[in-house]
């Protein structure tokens, strides 16, 4: 299948390609690197990487060590919920950039809307306005959590990456988003572990309509939701064929059969739960 990955406007005027490889627990050199290299190979240009995912290294070696220039792929990483102030998260962008290899980054986001985010985001808008960081966003923030941003920030956040699959489709979200012109980036597209979309019966039924598989169907629905999506795998066929999921579409009544599984049932944290997010504050997954 040959297809072209679009690329969607962000609110800065800058664009971010719709589908990216995510490396969320993909905790060792030869994995992430693997990844990488079959992603940009099948044209991918967009990885999500993270602080606490602890591979940031790698991701900057894997893209070093391809042959796609460093300014043809986004790069997006995410400030941990243990670093909150000022100064500290400027420290810790330049150690991101600096375990990346990288000058700037293309996008950098508050990975948890956890205590004394403000700070952090004062920050960011300050590394966003010395070129440092090409567009700033948040993660996991509620609509309650973006408005504080929004009341006392001065740079619009460009996305919000919340959980998003079958099982939790994040209607009421993303409609508040659509109407403050931010985009909804999806992580867990796919539903990741035990609350699994992909042995769906609805979905797989889906699948076998269109001669794709249970991955593709859903990555489809979620780009077809205008959501940026960033499936993870460390298998070659299945980054290449994640890939492929623009040159088929899903109808009106195809998509209402993938609304109708909408469960409300997360595989992550909750951003209500203020415990957790204290919690999370007292450890890094820095290595
Ligand atoms: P693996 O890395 O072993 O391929 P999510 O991004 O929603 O959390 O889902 C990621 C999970 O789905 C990972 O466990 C990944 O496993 C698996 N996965 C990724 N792409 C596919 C695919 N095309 N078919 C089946 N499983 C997939």
């Amino acid at each position: 299948m040959h297809n072209d990955i679009p690329e969607l406007p962000l609110n800065n005027g800058n664009r971010i390609p719709q589908l990216g490889l995510g490396v969320f627990q993909v905790d060792n050199a030869e994995d992430t690197k693997n990844s990488i290299k079959w992603a940009l190979a099948a044209g991918y240009r967009h990885i999500d990487t993270a602080a606490y995912y602890g591979n940031e290294q790698w991701v900057g070696e894997a893209i070093r060590e391809s042959d796609v220039k460093r300014e043809d792929v986004f790069v997006t990483s995410k400030l941990w919920n243990s670093v909150r102030g000022y100064d500290e998260t400027k420290a810790a962008f330049q150690e991101t950039l600096d375990k990346l290899g990288f000058d700037y980054l293309d996008m950098y986001l508050i990975h948890w809307p956890a205590p004394g985010y403000l700070d952090s985001w004062r920050a960011m808008e300050d590394l966003y306005k010395a070129g440092k960081i090409k567009n700033i966003g948040v993660s996991n923030f509620n609509q309650k959590q973006m408005e504080d941003i929004l009341a006392n920030g001065t740079v619009k956040p460009v996305v919000d990456q919340i959980e998003t699959h079958p099982y939790l489709q994040q209607d009421e979200m993303h409609a508040y988003l659509e109407s403050k012109g931010i985009l909804h980036e999806a992580w867990s597209p796919l539903g990741g572990g035990s609350n699994n979309a992909l042995t769906d019966p609805v979905i797989n039924e889906l699948a076998a309509a269109h001669d794709v598989s249970a991955a593709q169907i859903i990555l489809r629905w979620h780009v077809q939701r205008e959501e940026i999506v960033i499936p993870k795998s460390i298998h070659e066929e299945r980054v290449q064929q994640n890939r492929d999921i623009f040159a088929f579409g899903l109808d009106e009544d195809e998509m209402k059969a993938i609304a109708d599984l909408d469960a409300g049932k997360r595989v992550g944290p909750n951003p209500d739960d203020e415990e957790w997010l204290k919690k999370s504050q007292t450890y890094s997954g820095r290595k």
